[in-house]
């Protein structure tokens, strides 16, 4: 498709038609990195921001969905925000926890269904059941897989597949070396899901922070200066268009 203009930023519409010009990206990981910076920027409380940043993340799930994206994956917690103070800790839970009961019937009529990525220990009793429930309710889906990491760690995924892969061979069921990539990836939270094609991270950080550090090994990454809360389709399809420009090489010529 020709731009209107080479000097011109393509509208949403100009990005939306680049984008469907080649196939989506199979799997999408975000960042979601900025609430607090969003939310101070206007004088209101941390807590508006992720507020708002669930708006964005709606919104993204839906675009996502409607480009034929079969996987995608939000950091909403990760094992180092328990040091944040506790009445944000507490509100951010119960915010998440919220926010997956209220989206429901969407997933549903989506057939979206809802995977949480993380350590179970340490979350919130009435969280951990009101998210179990809507995995098990979403578990049948068979649309795009909504990978939700929370209360996640990066380490403590390799840590906690590590050791379900020890416990397999101290059985006698695995022997040593018999454990390769594959078997690494399929002990993962994320086992049977394939690796992120593009990593997206809000904010202007230029970190991973701990983020599915084995699966990342080839991915693009692709970080925008624009906070999530004000994070909109426009920019995830800039990302995509970006990302379909690349050459993947991983690790050849
Ligand atoms: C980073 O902002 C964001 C988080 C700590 C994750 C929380 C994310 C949401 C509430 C939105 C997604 C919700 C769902 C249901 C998927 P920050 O507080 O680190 O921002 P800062 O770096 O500006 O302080």
């Amino acid at each position: 498709m020709a731009l209107k203009s080479g000097n011109v930023a393509p509208d949403e519409t100009e990005l939306l038609e680049l984008v469907r010009t080649q196939p989506a990206p199979q799997h999408v990981a975000v960042i979601m990195d900025g609430n607090g910076r969003w939310a101070t920027r206007r004088g209101l409380p941390r807590v508006a921001g992720h507020s708002e940043g669930v708006k964005a993340a709606r919104t993204i799930v839906r675009a996502a969905d409607a480009l034929g994206i079969r996987y995608l994956t939000l950091y909403a917690f990760s094992s180092e925000n328990w040091s944040r103070p506790s009445d944000e800790v507490s509100m951010l839970m119960s915010l998440l926890e919220r926010s997956i009961h209220r989206e429901l019937p969407e997933l549903m009529a989506r057939n979206v269904r809802l995977r949480v990525i993380g350590r179970a220990e340490g979350v919130p009793h009435e969280v951990k059941r009101g998210i179990d429930n809507v995995m098990d309710e979403t578990a049948g889906n068979t649309g795009m897989t909504l990978f939700m990491a929370f209360n996640y760690g990066g380490r403590d995924e390799l840590v906690d597949a590590c050791r379900a892969l020890a416990r397999q061979v101290q059985a006698g069921e695995l022997r040593p070396d018999d454990i390769d990539d594959g078997r690494i990836a399929r002990a993962l939270y994320t086992g049977g899901a394939p690796d992120p094609d593009l990593l997206i991270r809000t904010s202007g950080e230029m970190r991973i922070s701990n983020f599915l550090l084995w699966q990342i090994a080839y991915t693009e990454l692709w970080v925008t200066p624009v906070l999530w809360p004000d994070f909109g389709t426009h920019d995830l399809y800039r990302a995509i268009v970006e990302y379909q420009r690349r050459e993947r090489r991983f690790g050849g010529v």
